[in-house]
C-alpha cells in the first residue's frame, strides 16, 4: 500500500511553548497514522520540538539551511547544526525562499548536495508563478527547477529526495491547483526525473503537492495516482487542521 508523506510547514509562526504545545499534540493525536508525517517549526523551537518528538513516529524538519558547513557566514545554520538537533529531514527551495530572499537554483542545488552529503533528508520545492503559467511556461520553469536543484545528485541519494509541487499562486492564497492539473504536472515532474535517472528512480520518487491544502480538499488531490502526499502551511498551523490532514485516509 502507498504511503503518503504528510509534512507540516510552520513558517514563521510559534513560540517554542506554542511550538513544544502543538508537537505534543501531533504526537497525541498521530498515534496511529499510517503514513509519514514531519513537522518543521522555527529554527528557535527545533531542540525543544526535538524533545517533544523524541520516540514518536513524527520526523522533524528544519525551514532552510545554509550552503556552508561552517565558517563566518552571519545568520546561517549549518547541516552539522541541524544534525546536532536531531533534525533529520529540510525544506529547501521554499518559493518564499525563492522570491523574498532571491535564492537562485544554483543555490538550491549546493544546498541541496550539501545535505545530502551529511545525512539529511530535503524536501526540494519546485512550481510556477501565476504570470508564468499564463505565459504557458510551466514545464519549462517547473522542468528547470527540478534539473538544476537536482544536478550531481546520485541515484543512491535520491532515496533521501523528496520534490514539493507548489504552484506560488496557490501558497496561502486559498487557491489550489485542481486535482488533475496538481496530477499533470506531478506526472511531468516525474518524467523528467526519470530521464535524470531511470523509471525505477522516478516511480519511487514522492512527490508531495503544496499550496492552500486543507482539511476538506486533502482527500481529492491524495486520489492522484502521482500526488504522494503534502506539503502544508497555513493549516499546519493548529492541531485541528493538521491531523485530519494527515489522517485524510
Ligand atoms: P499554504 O503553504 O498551505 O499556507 O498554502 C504551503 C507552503 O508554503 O508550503
Amino acid at each position: 500500500m502507498k504511503r503518503y508523506y504528510i509534512a507540516g510547514n510552520w513558517k514563521m509562526h510559534k513560540t517554542v511553548a506554542e511550538s513544544v504545545a502543538l508537537a505534543k499534540a501531533l504526537v497525541r493525536d498521530l498515534a496511529d497514522c499510517k503514513d509519514r508525517v514531519m513537522i518543521a517549526p522555527a529554527f528557535t523551537a527545533l531542540a525543544a520540538v526535538a524533545e517533544a518528538v523524541r520516540g514518536s513516529n513524527i520526523v522533524l524538519g528544519a525551514q532552510n539551511m545554509g550552503p556552508d558547513i561552517q565558517g563566518a557566514h552571519t545568520g546561517e545554520v549549518s547541516p552539522l547544526m541541524l544534525r546536532d538537533l536531531g533534525v533529520s529531514s529540510v525544506i529547501l527551495g521554499h518559493s518564499e525562499r525563492r522570491h523574498s530572499y532571491f535564492e537562485t537554483d544554483e543555490l538550491i542545488n549546493r544546498k541541496v548536495l550539501l545535505a545530502l552529503d551529511h545525512g539529511l533528508e530535503l524536501i526540494l520545492c519546485v512550481g510556477e508563478t501565476l504570470a508564468e503559467r499564463e505565459a504557458g511556461r510551466l514545464e519549462d520553469v517547473v522542468g528547470f527547477q527540478v534539473r538544476e536543484g537536482l544536478k550531481g545528485v546520485s541515484a543512491a541519494k535520491m532515496a533521501s529526495v523528496t520534490i514539493a509541487y507548489e504552484p506560488v499562486w496557490a501558497i496561502g492564497t486559498g487557491k489550489t491547483a485542481t486535482p488533475e492539473d496538481a496530477d499533470m504536472v506531478h506526472a511531468y515532474i516525474r518524467s523528467v526525473v526519470s530521464s535524470l535517472f531511470d523509471k525505477a528512480i522516478a516511480e519511487a520518487l514522492v512527490i508531495q503537492y503544496g499550496g492552500s491544502v486543507k482539511p476538506d480538499n486533502a482527500v481529492e488531490l491524495m486520489a492522484k495516482v502521482n500526488i504522494d502526499g503534502a506539503l502544508v502551511g497555513g493549516a499546519s498551523l493548529k492541531a485541528e487542521t493538521f491531523v485530519p490532514i494527515a489522517q485524510f485516509r
